[in-house]
């Protein structure tokens, strides 16, 4: 796959996605809240967050889709709606690509092109890109999601953008599908450009990005490289008492991420992530706690996810805040958002 040579991006001072205090309220919802972070080019940005955390917002602020309440969302450093040429400036892949049922892949491209002064040679280019070739004639409107989203993709490569968004894409894909999207974005970005791609979890985000933005209810939980951020994972505690929520209290009051689960045969346990054994036994003894295991495991990665963002989960259905963890079952679930 060659879409332009190396590096080709590089050097132009071009493609830094600069986010600044910005925040969006939805009546009640604080969605986005004063978030603030850059996104740069050359390296694939995971934006990884549980569903309703804002990535969405986030994404569409960028895009000058919603207005932020505040705060500013810039690209080249100036807002979307400011771009001289937006197409070839920035490319996204959102929901579902809106497609004319009844037009070609190759028409829909050629409308897309024309309206936006791009020659249309280009639509050649990017069908062959994004492997559309065979089928650039067929009905959009019969598409399967795989080739759909292919298609949204071909679009946002028509004006050869050096930034490029994508919300979610791997959702409802098969997992070749997953795999061609992955190596593609991979590849946008060792050609230097500045790729931003959304994801609820965490090990789709492990296998793709180098660096990870974190958010959970609106809010920035983490900013750092995946190595950084996996590498939390190697030391997890494990902890048993029959004192638990004094013990629970103490450790969170240690500032330390404090998880609550249970042993296979159901006995209430704590795990705490990024700490040593002798750090929570000291803790413990210090306030007179009596326990009962005290052991080091090594947490999955969904679980550091998990601890880092305990609390920050978005609970929908109307009812009061679920007390306590995370449970997996939360993570992972639920289709596009
Ligand atoms: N147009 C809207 N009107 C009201 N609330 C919204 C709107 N869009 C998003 N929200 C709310 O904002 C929060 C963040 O949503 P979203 O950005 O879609 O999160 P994510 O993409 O991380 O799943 C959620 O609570 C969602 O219900
Ligand atoms: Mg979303």
């Amino acid at each position: 796959m060659c879409i332009r040579p190396a590096g080709a991006h590089r050097g132009y001072g071009r493609g830094v996605l600069k986010v600044e205090n910005l925040t969006k309220v939805f009546g009640q919802v604080r969605a986005v809240d004063d978030l603030t972070f850059d996104v740069r080019p050359g390296v694939v940005t995971g934006f990884l967050g549980p569903n309703g955390a804002g990535k969405s917002t986030t994404m569409r602020m960028m895009l000058g889709l919603d207005r932020p309440t505040a705060g500013t969302a810039t690209i080249d450093g100036r807002p979307y709606r400011e771009l001289d040429h937006p197409l070839r400036q920035v490319g996204a892949l959102l929901d579902a690509a809106w497609i004319h049922p009844n037009r070609s892949a190759r028409s829909h491209l050629r409308w897309m092109a024309a309206s936006n002064g791009i020659p249309a040679r280009r639509v050649a280019e990017v069908i062959d890109l994004v492997g559309l070739s065979s089928v650039a004639a067929k009905r959009a409107g019969g598409f399967s999601l795989g080739m759909k989203q292919r298609l949204g993709l071909a679009g946002a490569l028509l004006g050869d953008p050096h930034t490029l968004l994508f919300d979610e894409p791997v959702n409802g894909l098969d997992p070749e599908g997953i795999v061609w999207i992955r190596g593609f974005m991979r590849h946008l970005a060792a050609e230097g450009r500045t790729v931003l791609v959304s994801s609820h979890l965490l090990t789709e985000m492990s296998l793709t990005a180098d660096h990870l933005v974190v958010i959970g209810q609106g809010r920035l939980i983490a900013d750092s490289s995946v190595t950084d951020f996996t590498s939390r994972a190697t030391s997890s505690v494990r902890v048993r008492s029959p004192q638990l929520p004094d013990l629970h209290r103490v450790l969170a009051e240690a500032g330390l991420a404090v998880v609550p689960g249970a042993t296979p045969d159901g006995r209430p346990t704590l795990s705490i992530t990024d700490v040593s054994t002798e750090q929570v036994g000291d803790i413990a003894g210090r306030a007179g706690i009596v326990l009962h295991e005290l052991t080091s495991t090594s947490a999955s990665l969904e679980e550091v996810f998990m601890s880092m963002t305990a609390g920050a989960v978005q609970y929908q259905g109307g009812g009061p805040p679920a007390p306590g963890p995370v449970h997996p079952g939360q993570w992972g679930q639920g289709g596009r958002q």
